[in-house]
């Protein structure tokens, strides 16, 4: 059989136009789908007007999280106290790879956490001055003290550091990317 060559009518032409123009937007539309499946999978929290030494809290996915502005001598304080603490380099507790510091972060100014209490669940409190003068995370529930890393210290009734959430940082425009977490978690 001979392959016949049928020329288009102006309608079929128009017709294909419309078909290729409709196909192009839903090709469009598969390629954009991840990008909205992943803003519907986090939330972005400006971060600006967070002094240092100052925290801001908000609740993500349920869970309540604190960003706390740490300052030079608060991080220094983070690097020296290794052995008076439960699980210093937490082996034991949830966080993501990026957190295996002494600081718990993706950058030592900037702390992201769940500010859920290992032991029952309470919510803690930012002190200032706290264990030796250095800040850190009181629970006022049964007195399980933190450091500013939310790394349990020795003794406490609360077995593990605070849980460190996923999340990507934007230092120079001051952003957090929170992003929901993907592993099972702990109940307290
Ligand atoms: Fe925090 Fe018991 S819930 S010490």
């Amino acid at each position: 059989m001979s392959g016949k060559f049928v020329k288009e009518t102006d309608e079929e032409q128009a017709a294909r136009r419309r078909f290729l123009k409709h196909a192009s937007v839903l090709l469009g539309a598969g390629l954009a789908a991840p990008a909205a499946a992943r803003a519907a999978q986090g939330e972005v929290v400006d971060i600006s007007r967070i002094p240092v030494d100052g925290m801001g809290t908000l609740n993500f996915s349920g869970e309540p999280i604190v960003i706390l502005h740490r300052s030079k001598s608060t991080i220094a304080t983070l690097e020296h106290h290794q052995s008076n603490l439960a699980d210093p380099n937490s082996s034991q507790s949830q966080q993501p790879g990026f957190a295996d510091n002494p600081y718990r972060s993706k950058v030592p100014e900037w702390l992201v956490m769940v500010n859920i209490c290992t032991h029952t669940g309470c919510r803690t409190h930012y002190e200032q001055r706290m264990e030796g003068g250095a800040g850190g995370f009181y629970c006022y529930c049964h007195g399980s003290r933190y450091d500013a890393a939310g790394r349990v210290y020795n003794g406490m009734p609360a077995p593990w550091n605070m849980e460190i959430p996923d999340y990507e940082i934007d230092v120079k425009r001051k952003r957090i990317h929170l992003i929901r977490a993907q592993r099972p978690r702990i109940a307290y």
